[in-house]
């Protein structure tokens, strides 16, 4: 394929960053199109561990243009810091351009975010508190300040007319108004700085799909958080399904030819809402110390469960994956017996759909089909043949399940530890 969309299937967190990472040196492009540093992708490589919140996987090769596209969200701000502790490893960030469409997650977008939480007491979303939420919620109600702006002459008038109204909202919520000139003071260097970065990414994709280049595109958070397909409202505020990829970058119809599910062996959340297959128990502290499932963003304890097939079925339908990356398999090596859930129980009745109605899911019990686990290591393994019949046995319901093909196994955190059972881009 020229072109790939490197999707989180369940609700974020399933290693999209190893993904993203291992494909990015065979990608000419590789571009961020929804959300903004509520992500946290993880790479590791030659010894090496970055976390990246902002800036694409692909920032590591340096013949690899990586993109933030318009559809993201961006607090210049950390996005600063990012590229200053990449600079300062070696990666000099040359091969970084910021959509002059996206907007700009300013401070008052943190503290308003801060705020809308508190205000919501017991049915707070449980947000990273990065400004996400406020600031698309700016963009979709035509209020937001995009880098073309944020980089002009004039951001100093636009930005005090802008604090001034939003100051208003944080003291109605109980903040402090916070003061414009320090603020201001803030971004200015930034601007400086980031100034070079910004283009028109609309000319730079236009100009790759003319050239035939390979582009991948890296979804960030999961399809159980997007805005529209997920658990709403506990969900972020963009499209992370295929169709984000779309509105996010630019790159028009025709030229993505195809999405690959990332899908960790087990279910894990972050935040409120609704989870058919949590766990409680034993297993789940397990899971979460062997797989240091914390949050990159909040260190947040992950909420643990087992893999959810309906939920994944459901997935699969609406960004239309033909491929999946299984992420963590090692991690279930030595619990026991695993479970998939095939099926939910609703008020008596069997169904392999998921409800829109949150009160519906919250009744939901999983239906569980159980598997004998393996004990033996297989970090070393090297194809599909290596891995022990049990997780080769699960692999193969999934698989069926789904009516898709795993064309990556990850057997560990490193990117040696990857099963490349076919090369798809
Ligand atoms: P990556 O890309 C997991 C969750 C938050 C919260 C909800 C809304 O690392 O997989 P927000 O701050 O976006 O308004 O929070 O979405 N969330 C994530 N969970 N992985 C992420 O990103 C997430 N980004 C946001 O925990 O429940
Ligand atoms: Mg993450």
């Amino acid at each position: 394929m020229k072109s790939i969309l490197v999707i989180g299937s369940q609700w974020g967190d399933e290693g999209k960053g190893k993904i993203t990472n291992i494909y990015s040196s065979k990608a000419d492009i590789v571009v961020r199109y929804q959300g903004g540093n509520n992500a946290g992708h993880t790479v590791k490589f030659n010894g090496l561990e970055f976390h990246l919140q902002t800036v694409p996987s692909g920032i590591f090769n340096k013949s690899t243009l990586n993109i933030l596209g318009n559809g993201m969200v961006i607090n210049p701000l950390a996005l600063y810091d990012e590229m200053q502790r990449l600079i300062a490893a070696g990666f000099d960030c040359s091969n970084l351009v910021i959509s002059s469409r996206a907007h700009v997650d300013l401070e008052y977008h943190l503290e308003l975010d801060g705020l809308n939480e508190a205000s919501l007491k017991d049915k707070k979303i449980g947000t990273t508190k990065k400004g996400i939420g406020p600031t698309y919620t700016d963009k979709v109600s035509r209020s937001g300040i995009r880098f073309c702006d944020f980089i002009d002459e004039d951001f100093p008038i636009i930005y005090k007319e802008h604090l001034s109204i939003r100051n208003e909202e944080i003291v109605r919520l109980g903040g402090e108004p916070i003061d414009y000139q320090t603020s201001l003071r803030k971004y200015i260097n930034v601007i400086t700085f980031l100034k070079p970065f910004v283009k028109d990414t609309i000319d730079i994709l236009e100009k790759a799909k003319e050239e035939n280049k390979k582009i991948l595109f890296e979804g960030a958070q999961g399809t159980m958080l997007d805005v529209d397909f997920g658990t709403y409202p506990y969900v972020t505020s963009s499209n992370c399904t295929s169709g984000g990829a779309i509105t996010g970058s630019g790159i028009g119809l025709g030229y993505i030819e195809g999405a690959l599910a990332i899908i960790k062996a087990y279910t894990t959340r972050v935040g409120e809402g609704p989870f058919v297959t949590e766990l409680h128990d034993d297993v789940a502290s397990m899971i979460r110390e062997k797989a240091h499932e914390y949050g990159v963003v909040t260190k947040r304890p992950r909420r643990i469960g087992w893999l959810d097939l309906v939920q994944l079925k459901y997935s699969r339908n609406v960004n239309g994956f033909k491929y999946g990356a299984l992420m963590l398999l090692d991690v279930l090596g030595n619990i026991g017996e695993i479970k998939v859930c095939t099926h939910y129980k609703l008020d008596g009745k069997v169904i392999d759909y998921l409800p829109a109605s949150l009160k519906e899911l919250n009744r939901a019990t999983p239906v569980y089909e159980t598997f004998p686990g393996w004990n033996e290591d297989i970090s070393k393994a090297k194809t599909f043949e290596d891995l022990p019949i049990n997780a080769q046995n699960y692999i193969k319901f999934i698989e069926n399940y789904l009516k898709i093909k795993f064309v990556v196994i990850s057997v560990g955190a490193d990117q040696k530890e990857t099963i490349i059972v076919e090369e798809i881009f």
